[in-house]
């Protein structure tokens, strides 16, 4: 018999622990244990081994079934996904208040339903009513989208057997609980619990399974992480708030290639794809303005122009300031260091400020050329032409490194109007389409900087 007794439980990543600990040594957090009641395992013995239901298969003989995919609608998220939406599959959508969750996932409801039939959308934050409001500013109306809202997961898996649904969105996993457990909704267990029922669910039944999840202030999905481990897909929806576009990612996905993005812009009327986002972030370049450069990034598979902007200027403090913001702050300073060693630029009582334009986030190497040439342009207030474009990584002798897929971003960059290329001579010379665009390769930074500055 197994008895029940109190753990003490980890609330930001799992860990249990027989006492109470201060720190948890699993994920290093401070004060976030917390009594719980569990149900504990005893050590199996040889009566405790049964057959069941499973069956050990050689791999030879398990015929290649490709996942069913369906359609979304909006090819933004069908991309994110893998190519749609797997049948059966759990997908973890996160992000801030307000970002646009809900309205996503109504839109994709919609889609879905118009396609293929009945879907079910459960909500443990808006009355049906509330929803009504939103749906009728993006001019959905059907009578194939069920709403519901409902907050024990007991009877949320009873209305999605009693509808069966081509689709189940759960509007949050926070507002949830389930009844076998006295923690309250929100609680590591009680989130731990709800998502690997709606797994369960998801699997026995083959209905795909949204489930939205909070953020906490650190931009973790609040609860456990351990939740990311049970669903299938993990996207991310991001945006800033002072712009109205946003940004899908995929952080895990089972069925398909992670680090790929979507790009919507958020209307008076819901969300609307963006197909071509180059444009959008290079919009409102300015021309002839020195600290600004623009780099062939790649997030995913897709090839995203993006300027960079640099501001440099004599520092009036005794310490002078370096700001990042989209780029990684550590990632700054060794290129501003590898200015100052290799190039001789004095950027000492500097105070240095870099940022991507639209409040992207870049963590590609590939942009390093790009922060190098802003921050040389700004220091030297020349202007970069505004013809040409760059990418490669930076290492710290100055030398430029090769990236992947050269000839994806020569093709963007040229689709949008750029003429001039400055990239790794590693990459230059194995290009064999040049798309009409000027390329030059370059070796290391003072190279690059001698062709933009002469
Ligand atoms: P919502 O989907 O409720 O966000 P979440 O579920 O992530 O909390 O979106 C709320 C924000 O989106 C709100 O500030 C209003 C804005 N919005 C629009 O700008 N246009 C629209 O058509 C809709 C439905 C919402
Ligand atoms: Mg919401």
């Amino acid at each position: 018999m197994p008895k029940s007794k109190t753990v003490y439980q980890c609330q930001n990543c799992g860990y249990v622990s027989p006492k109470w600990l201060g720190r948890c040594p699993d994920c290093g957090e401070w004060n976030v244990f917390v009594e719980e009641r569990k149900v504990s395992v005893t050590g199996q013995s040889s009566r405790d081994i049964h057959p069941g239901k499973s069956k050990p298969r050689p791999l030879s003989s398990i015929s290649g079934g490709y996942e069913k995919r369906a359609s979304t609608g909006m090819k933004e998220l069908d991309r994110v996904l893998g190519g749609g939406v797997v049948s059966g599959s759990v997908v973890l959508i996160g992000g801030d208040p307000g970002i646009g969750k809900s309205t996503l996932l109504l839109q994709t409801l919609s889609g879905l339903s118009k396609r293929y039939g009945p879907v079910l959308y459960i909500s443990g934050e808006e009355s049906p009513e509330q929803i009504k409001i939103r749906s009728e500013r993006l001019s959905i109306n059907s009578d194939d989208i069920i709403l519901v809202s409902e907050t024990s997961l007991e009877s949320i898996l009873h209305h999605a057997v009693k509808v069966i649904p081509k689709a189940l969105v759960v509007d949050s996993i926070q507002t949830v609980y389930t009844e076998e457990l006295v923690s309250a909704p929100g609680s590591v267990s009680q989130v731990r619990d709800c998502a690997s029922k709606l797994m369960l669910f998801a699997k026995r039944s083959d209905i795909p399974v949204f489930i939205v999840g909070h953020v906490t202030k650190e931009g973790a999905i609040a609860g456990p992480r351990v939740l990311e481990h049970i669903v299938d897909t993990v996207l991310y929806f991001e945006g800033d708030r002072g712009h109205s576009y946003r940004i899908l990612r995929t952080v895990k996905n089972r069925f398909g290639s992670t680090n790929e993005i979507g790009v919507f812009e958020m209307s008076d009327a819901g969300l609307l794809e963006i197909e071509n986002p180059s444009r959008l972030f290079l919009y409102e370049r300015p021309v002839n303005v020195s600290g600004s450069a623009v780099v062939a990034s790649l997030e995913g598979t897709r090839p995203l122009m993006v300027e960079i902007q640099s501001l440099v200027s004599q520092s009036t403090f005794g310490m002078p300031r370096r700001t990042a913001m989209g780029v990684d702050f550590n990632r700054v300073n060794l290129l501003v260091a590898v200015l100052e060693k290799r190039v001789g630029l004095h950027l000492g009582g500097m105070d240095i400020f870099v940022n991507i334009v639209g409040g992207l986030r870049i963590s590609e190497p590939a942009i390093d050329l790009g922060i190098i040439t802003a921050i040389t342009s700004s220091l030297r207030d020349i202007p970069v032409d505004r013809h040409v474009f760059m990418f490669g990584e930076v290492g710290l002798s100055g030398e430029v490194r090769a990236v992947t897929q050269a000839e994806a971003r020569l093709k963007e960059a040229a689709a949008i109007g750029f003429g001039r290329a400055l990239l790794p001579s590693g990459n230059a010379e194995k290009i064999k389409n040049n798309c009409g665009v000027e390329i030059m390769g370059v070796k290391t930074v003072e190279e690059c900087l001698e062709i933009i500055f002469h």
